[in-house]
Parts: C-alpha cells; structure tokens; sequence
C-alpha cells in the first residue's frame, strides 16, 4: 500500500493504543456512532449488506454487528496492522463479517458491486483523502448502495472562518490535556499542538469544510444532510435518490 496516510496505521505500536488514544483525542466518537445508528430508519431483523469504509479497529462495526443481528458486514481498510485489531474485537462475528485489505483510492473492480449495498458507513477515515479522491471514492459506494440505502459518515470537517478555525483548534488541545493525565505526547498545550501537526503531516489529513462534504455527498446521489455537529466533529449522510 502506498498512501502514507496508511503507513501511519500500519505500525503495530500506532495500533495497540489506537483506541486508547481515540478516547482521547475523539471522545465523541461514541456518540457520533450512536447517532448514525439512531438516524438509520432500518428495522433491527432486516439482512442488511454493510460496507465499512475505513473500519480501523472495528468499533463502528461491532455496534452495527450488534444491532442487526442479521446484517453482514464488509470491512475495508488499508492498514493490516489495524485489521489484526479489527479481527480480534469482531471474532463473535466472523461468520457476517469478511475484512479486506485496499487503499480506498484504488478499490478493486468487482469489489462494491452495482446497487448491492444497503448501507456504507465510515468514521474518521474519509479525511484522510483529498477532495478529490473523497469525491471519487464516495461516488462507487454510492453507485454499489441500492437506492434508498443509505450512507452516513462520522468525520472531521475545518471551519468556514479561520478566525473560528483556531478557536476550535484552541478548544480541542485544550480539552484533550485535559482528558491525557499523565501522558507526557500531551503534558501541556505546545507540546500537544505539535504532536496533533506532526501526527497530521504523517496521516495526510486533509479534513474540508462542511459545506464541501455536503457537495461531495449530494453530487454522488444522496439525499445528504447533517445529523449532528459538535465544533470539528460531524455525522453527515442521507439515504440513496432514486
Ligand atoms: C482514524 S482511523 C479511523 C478508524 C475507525 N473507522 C474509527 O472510527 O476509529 C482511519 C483509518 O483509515 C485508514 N485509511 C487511511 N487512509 C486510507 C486509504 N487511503 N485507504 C484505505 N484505508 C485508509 C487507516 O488505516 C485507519 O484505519
């Protein structure tokens, strides 16, 4: 795999305290995925077919496994460090759920099937691509939904106002040596606003302003509107135009 962005996550150390740093970094996380599960208008016995995009270490997965009893599961992610992880946690449900391996810039033909799907989901992974490729990749989920399914995305976005743009950055390094006792990658503000530029460079994020995923979204075919938004942090999605 080429793309540096998942360079970054094929490191066994970057892996083991995914998570831990998630909660973190991102504690909203927890609730961005409970509000995709609450907006998907599903009932809970459909046999839905899932696609994960960026599944990480498949904690957006395993409510979604747990919620639909009888949904199966596609997991695809760049990293095999990060699907070892993703493996482990998902074991009980080996039988609906089938990982692989690929940079989402260069899916595999014959990999998202024409109208197959009834709901694609990811978190925190699409803003590692640029406009661009976000463009492109969204537009093959959306093609291989069927209509009516629906794709919602848990992810970061930047400010309109740049003045507006730094408070959030302000409040986010705040809020995170605040949550990092005894961690010294973030002891005080300046030494945690590195690590986050460092860390950044190296996964390629390139996270665009909201109104601009909105365009992505509606230009591929979705009914996309915002479901949640909590300054940096949004969940965004719709379900598939006829
Ligand atoms: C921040 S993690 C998010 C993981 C998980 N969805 C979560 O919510 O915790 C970003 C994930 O995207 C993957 N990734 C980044 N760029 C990628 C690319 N170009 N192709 C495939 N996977 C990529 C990384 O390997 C990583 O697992």
């Amino acid at each position: 795999m080429s793309s540096d962005s998942i360079k970054a996550y094929d490191l066994p150390e970057r892996v083991r305290r995914y998570d831990a740093d998630m909660d973190v970094m991102h504690p909203l996380r927890w609730k961005m995925i409970a509000v995709a599960l609450e907006v998907l208008p599903f009932s809970r016995s459909t046999d839905l077919r899932i696609l994960d995009l960026g599944i990480g270490t498949g904690v957006f997965a395993q409510q979604l496994l747990k919620e639909f009893p009888s949904a199966q599961v596609l997991g695809v992610d760049g990293s095999e460090a990060i699907l070892e992880i993703a493996t482990a946690r998902l074991s009980r449900y080996s039988n609906r759920l089938r990982l692989e391996a690929h940079d989402f810039r260069k899916l595999p033909r014959g990999l998202l099937d024409e109208s197959t799907l009834d709901l694609a989901v990811s978190s925190y992974a699409l803003h590692h691509l640029n406009k661009d490729e976000k463009s492109d990749v969204v537009r093959q989920v959306v093609g291989a939904l069927k209509t009516g399914g629906w794709f919602v995305n848990a992810d970061i976005v930047i400010a309109e106002s740049p003045c507006i743009e730094n408070r959030f950055q302000d409040l986010r390094v705040k809020g995170i040596v605040a949550r990092a006792e005894g961690d010294e990658r973030f002891r005080d503000e300046p030494v945690t606003r590195q690590y986050l530029d460092d860390m950044e460079k190296k996964e390629q994020d390139q996270p665009q302003r909201l109104a601009v995923d909105l365009q992505i979204f509606r230009e591929a075919g979705l009914d996309a509107e915002v479901f949640w938004r909590e300054y940096r942090e949004v969940v965004v999605g719709g379900p598939k135009r006829a």
